[in-house]
């Protein structure tokens, strides 16, 4: 794992195996809250689904300012989340982040403001299917890039994941590539544009109906 420092002081890993970044080079927790928290709104109770949970920066990101939260994250990568308990953490999310530092060890930790992060453990095509359906009120969605992954973007998932979530739920990705929306779209979601943060493009927001 190469870490590497993002504009924003906070860091990311280069995956070798991917040959891409974990997050964006311009700022990877900026771009946590930017592109996922803050574009989505958090309120305190919600549950939320981080479908490929990496370092944990979007649930941790939401759990700032925020108390009992559900979350569950997908991760099928134990050394990724091995990774948290030593990574360089800057001011805006030093105090959040501590207490999941050690997550790899149980896969299940609650903070002092009642925020539950459970991670399951394995490829998230497939434990996806171990949630209920129908209880999410927000989806972070951040698998490596459709180019690299396209199983991960596909109708079939999406449609599942529709199915995990609330009426009225929302969902935020960083592409905004046309062939991912279509099969949003397909799966049931109505698609708009997300903000722009660290290129050109604006980011995706999938909303249930
Ligand atoms: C772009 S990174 C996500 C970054 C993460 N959201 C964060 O804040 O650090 C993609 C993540 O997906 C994970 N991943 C790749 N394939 C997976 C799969 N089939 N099932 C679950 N996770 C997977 C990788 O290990 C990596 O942690």
């Amino acid at each position: 794992m190469k870490l590497v420092k993002t504009e924003d002081g906070s860091f990311t890993i280069f995956s070798e195996v991917a040959g891409e970044h974990y997050h964006t080079v311009s700022g990877a927790i900026e771009e946590a809250f930017e592109k996922h928290v803050n574009a989505l709104g958090i309120e305190n109770g919600m549950h939320i689904l981080d479908f490929c949970f990496g370092l944990g920066y979007n649930s941790i990101a939401a759990c700032k300012d925020h108390t009992k939260l559900q979350i569950f994250g997908l991760e099928s990568d134990i050394n990724i989340i091995e990774a948290m308990k030593d990574i360089e953490i800057p001011e805006i999310l030093k105090t959040e982040f501590a207490p999941f530092r050690n997550i790899a060890e149980s896969l299940d930790v609650t903070d002092n403001n009642s925020n539950r992060i459970q991670i399951l453990l394995g490829d998230a095509l497939q434990t996806i299917d171990e949630l209920p359906d129908g209880i999410f009120d927000r989806v972070f969605f951040d698998p490596f890039s459709p180019k690299k992954q396209p199983k991960m973007w596909s109708e079939i998932i999406f449609q599942k994941i529709y199915n995990k979530m609330k009426k009225g739920a929302k969902l935020s990705t960083y592409s905004c590539a046309g062939q991912v929306r279509k099969n949003m779209i397909s799966a049931g979601f109505k698609v708009m544009d997300g903000p722009v943060v660290g290129r050109r493009s604006p980011a995706t927001i999938g909303v249930t109906l």
